[in-house]
């Protein structure tokens, strides 16, 4: 059932552990997340970046993600624009029925020069005083989470500032907020370890004991994942994602939405790799995209099961 994201996030704050928060641009992704979720009994959060609303040209993947809504009426769910970057993406977003969104106020529409705390703040007020009155939830950025984004290039990290957060979220009650301590999206996150600053996620949830925290950029990138995809072709080189202990002990300190994208794409491209090179006679999509559906589900029930979200599902009123 499709739920406020609000609903997801406080539940998973007070009973500490992280929803996951799974990326979807097409039936075969929003299929296995829901089925990874209604196996694990699982709260979830399908998001949708811009670039997949461009992709499925807005109404696919929206009735796509509510048909799954409508199979699995016990698993409480919340679709959210991830990255929205101006408030016509945001009303584009609850004019297709999502239920939480995401204001990305750390750079301008071009995704190009920084936005300032002040402008961050007026565009994240905008969006709250257009979400909350209609029941959607808002989350909002501070920081910078570096790494590759459609439109943005690549950014660089830029850590958020404890004290600026504290006043941020005075000004702004937002629903959750989207720090950076380092992680970046995509797969090249880290060379050597992964390498969290957690002393500014103490201080941040210190000052902001009651805030729900989002992770983004937490893929784990597992070795056993890419192994496949260079198996069979690929050329992915060496790196270093988040590593699950180091996403679980986040949880501890605040995080309750924790957001996976890229360990996705590479569980499926592994799959579909595997299949080509073992069947160079076969063309039906089926054949392919069912591995991948499947590996996909697999990596996602066990992010669930890892963030504590597993068997909540029924507990969400
Ligand atoms: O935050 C980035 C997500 O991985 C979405 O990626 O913008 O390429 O769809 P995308
Ligand atoms: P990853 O690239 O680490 O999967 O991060 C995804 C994300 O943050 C989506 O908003
Ligand atoms: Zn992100």
């Amino acid at each position: 059932m499709l739920v406020p994201g609000k609903i997801i996030l406080d539940h998973a704050f007070h009973n500490h552990y992280a929803v996951g928060a799974f990326n979807a641009n097409n039936m075969e992704q929003v299929q296995a997340i829901i089925d990874a979720a209604a196996e694990t009994q699982s709260p979830v959060f399908i998001q949708v970046s811009r670039g997949a609303l461009q992709y499925s040209r807005l109404i696919y993947l929206r009735n796509i993600i509510q048909a799954a809504a409508e199979e699995h009426p016990e698993i409480p769910m919340a679709m959210h624009l991830d990255h929205g970057n101006s408030l016509a993406v945001v009303k584009t977003a609850i004019g297709l029925g999502f239920t939480s969104v995401m204001i990305d106020g750390s750079l301008d529409e071009s995704g190009k020069k920084a936005l300032s705390f002040t402008d961050n703040l007026a565009i994240t007020q905008a969006v709250l005083d257009y979400a909350r009155p209609r029941g959607v939830s808002v989350e909002a950025e501070l920081g910078t989470i570096g790494g590759v984004e459609d439109g943005a290039g690549v950014k660089r990290i830029l850590v958020t500032d404890p004290a600026q957060a504290e006043q941020f979220v005075q000004q702004a009650p937002i629903d959750s907020l989207a720090i950076a301590i380092g992680t970046s999206h995509g797969a090249y996150k880290f060379k050597e370890k992964c390498e969290l600053q957690h002393s500014v996620l103490q201080d941040i949830h210190r000052r902001l004991p009651t805030t729900p925290l989002v992770m983004h950029g937490s893929s784990s990138v597992p070795a056993e994942l890419v192994a496949i995809v260079n198996r069979y072709g690929g050329q992915m080189p060496d790196t270093k994602g988040v590593d699950i202990e180091q996403l679980q002990s986040t949880i501890q300190q605040g995080v309750s939405k924790i957001n996976v994208d890229t360990d996705g794409r590479i569980a499926m491209t592994g799959a579909i790799r595997q299949f080509f090179a073992e069947h160079p006679d076969k063309f039906d999509p089926r054949e392919y995209l069912g591995p991948a559906r499947a590996a996909l589900k697999a990596m996602v029930a066990a992010r669930l099961i890892a963030f504590g979200a597993a068997g909540n599902a029924s507990k969400i009123k």
